[in-house]
C-alpha cells in the first residue's frame, strides 16, 4: 500500500516535503505500525507514540484529511495513497510531530481540577450515581488535540479562543456535584472571544477519536451562563 508521508526538519529543510514508502499490509495492522515500518527504514522519520491501545493520546496525526490516532486507526480501512501529514495549525517540531504547548496552555486555564469554598472532608466527597453519570462523556478525553487542531476558530484565534477541549473540560467540572466554583468559571469564559467564537461547525465532534462531544459541552456551558444571567 502507498504511504505518503510529511518530512519536515527545520534545522536542515527549507520547505516540507512528501516521502512516498509502499509498505506491505499485514492482518490488523494499524497505521502505527506502518509509520514504525518506515522508521524501520529510515530512522530520522519522526512522530510521537506511546501506549498503542488509544490511552495517552499522543499520536494524533491527520490522515488523508481527517485527524486521528494512528495507533487505532486500521490500515484497511483507509484509501490508498494515504497521506498522513501533522496536526493542522500547529508549529511543526520536526515531521509529524508538533508543538502543543498552546493547547496545553488553553486546558490548563480553564484550571481542570476541583474547587471547593468548604473544608475538604475527612474522607471521599460523596456523589449520587446520577451526579457521577453527569460525568460520563467528559472525563474520557485523552488530550489528544485531535478536536481543537480540527477548529476553524481555534486556527483563527488560538490566542483567544480556548477550543473545544478545554471547553469540553471547563464543562467537566461546572457539572462536576463536588465543584463548588461555578460563578468564577463561568466569570472566566465570559467574553466575545473565549467560549462565543465556537461556531458550532461540529469538526470537533467528528474528530474526537473517543466519540466525546465537545460541541454538547459548549452548548452546556451557554445555557448556565444565560441561566446566571436572569
Ligand atoms: S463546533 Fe465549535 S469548537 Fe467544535 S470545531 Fe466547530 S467551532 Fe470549533
Ligand atoms: S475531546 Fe476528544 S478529540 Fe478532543 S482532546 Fe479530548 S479525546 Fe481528543
Ligand atoms: S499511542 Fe497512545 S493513543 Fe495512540
Amino acid at each position: 500500500m502507498e504511504f505518503r508521508v510529511w518530512r519536515f526538519d527545520p534545522e536542515r529543510d527549507r520547505e516540507p516535503r512528501m516521502e512516498t514508502h509502499h509498505v506491505e499490509v499485514t492482518r490488523g495492522m494499524m497505521l502505527r505500525d506502518a509509520l514504525l515500518e518506515i522508521k524501520a527504514r529510515d530512522e530520522s522519520f519522526t512522530f510521537r507514540h506511546s501506549c498503542g491501545e488509544g490511552v495517552c493520546g499522543s499520536d494524533a496525526v491527520n490522515v488523508n484529511g481527517r485527524n486521528r490516532l494512528a495507533c487505532i486507526t486500521p490500515v484497511a480501512e483507509l484509501k490508498a495513497p494515504v497521506v498522513v501529514r501533522p496536526l493542522p495549525g500547529r508549529p511543526v517540531i520536526r515531521d509529524l510531530v508538533v508543538d502543543m504547548s498552546q493547547f496545553y496552555g488553553q486546558y490548563e486555564a480553564v484550571e481542570p481540577w476541583l474547587k471547593r469554598r468548604e473544608p475538604e472532608p475527612e474522607q471521599e466527597i460523596l456523589q449520587s450515581p446520577a451526579e457521577r453519570a453527569r460525568l460520563d462523556g467528559l472525563w474520557e478525553c485523552i488530550l489528544c488535540g485531535c478536536c481543537s487542531t480540527s477548529c476553524p476558530s481555534f486556527w483563527w484565534n488560538p490566542e483567544k479562543f480556548l477550543g473545544p477541549q478545554a471547553l469540553l473540560s471547563a464543562w467537566r467540572f461546572l457539572a462536576d456535584s463536588r465543584d463548588q466554583a461555578e460563578e468564577e468559571r463561568l466569570d472566566a469564559l465570559d467574553g466575545p472571544y473565549r467560549l462565543f467564537r465556537c461556531h458550532t461547525i461540529m469538526n470537533c465532534v467528528e474528530a474526537c477519536p473517543k466519540h466525546l462531544n465537545p460541541t454538547r459541552a459548549i452548548g452546556h456551558i451557554r445555557d448556565r451562563m444565560l441561566k446566571k444571567s436572569v
